[in-house]
């Protein structure tokens, strides 16, 4: 594991003061909301480094490129969290080295150590994604999964991609909400949110009801959330952007519709109510559900239903050869 001696340390514990400041400064917001999360990370968000996982990854790498020329070398993982997605996509085979970047220290300590246990071959480094701190031509692939839409300008950080890229080098991020998929993502959560809390107060469901402090603290982590989260996309404006900033080669996909408008419920009741009421059982029937909806939404909904109005948006593009 490399870690850098010159990065931040992570700084899981905001004060008050430091929260207040975050809501007018989206970057501090970034660092003091991901590093609070950093350690729970995976467990919120059931990230594993197995089969099921390395599947997804690769789906979703799958989807964006079609036919490549696997393995790359050296890629880069830009807003890399726990490393789900680097690490993942190199479990499976498409890159020999890698490196992670984040904004939070505390991800990328929480990455690194996960690439450890993992034995892969990556370093990692504290980065902003609109300033790489790597030179011109390094990389032979940037990835990047659910970070475009926390960046202020976009934009710059796909030119900074092609900054790091080697001529012919790609760059793929998946994982960005649409505008429209964000719009009934949100408004079914709320609605969930709201309808699990107050049916949870009734006294023969308090058993469902998590402790109060704990819900107030999830109100709070959904307040800083809205200062975090930045963009939504359209799929043909994220092309557009990422022709305007040099790449060629661009294609936007989309996924996730029945499985989206069914999953945001699903995964809103299950933050709303405690831990130990969601049996193994339970579990497995919800990702055998979405598992379903997902193949329903590939072979059936892509046919019928517009683009734009999938949940999950991905972009890939190229930087172009020498002289080109
Ligand atoms: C929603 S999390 C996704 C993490 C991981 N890629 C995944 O899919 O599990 C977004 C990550 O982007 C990072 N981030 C936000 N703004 C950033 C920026 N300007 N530069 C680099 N990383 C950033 C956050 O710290 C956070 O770790």
């Amino acid at each position: 594991m490399t870690v850098r001696p010159d990065d931040p340390a992570p700084h899981p514990h905001a004060t008050a003061a430091e929260v207040e400041a975050a809501f007018e400064d989206t970057k501090l917001a970034q660092v003091l909301y991901h590093d609070w999360e950093a350690e729970t990370y995976d467990d919120k968000w059931s990230i594993s480094y197995d089969e099921r996982c390395i599947e997804y990854a690769r789906g979703r790498f799958d989807a964006a490129v079609g036919e490549a020329d696997l393995p790359y070398e050296r890629a880069l993982e830009l807003g890399c969290g726990t490393g789900f997605f680097l690490l993942n996509l190199m479990q499976s085979g498409i890159a020999k080295t890698g490196s992670v970047t984040d904004l939070s220290p505390g991800m990328v300590k929480v990455a690194l150590r996960n690439a450890e246990h993992l034995g892969l071959d990556v370093d990692g480094r504290v980065a902003d994604a609109e300033t790489i701190p790597y030179d011109d031509d390094t990389f032979d692939l940037v990835v990047g999964h659910a970070v475009l839409h926390h960046i202020p300008d976009v934009e710059q950080s796909l030119r900074e991609c092609l900054r790091v890229l080697k001529p012919g080098g790609r760059f793929v991020f998946a994982g960005e909400p649409t505008t429209v998929g964000n719009f009934y993502a949100r408004n079914l959560g709320n609605i969930t949110w709201k309808a699990t809390t107050a049916i949870t107060k009734l006294p023969f469901l308090r058993d469902w009801r998590r402790p109060q402090e704990e819900l107030d603290e999830s109100s709070r982590a959904a307040a800083l959330e809205a200062v975090v989260d930045l963009h939504t996309f359209d799929p043909t404006q994220l092309e557009d952007m990422a022709r305007s900033a040099g790449a060629v080669d661009v294609a936007a996909h989309t996924e996730e519709f029945a499985a989206a408008l069914w999953g945001w419920p699903v995964r809103t009741f299950e933050a709303a109510v405690p831990d130990e009421k969601l049996t193994f059982g339970y579990r497995m029937a919800m990702y055998r559900a979405w598992l379903g909806l997902s193949w329903v939404d590939e072979n059936v909904m892509s046919r019928v239903v517009p683009r734009q109005f999938f949940y999950n948006a991905m972009i890939t593009g190229v930087k172009p050869a020498a002289g080109k």
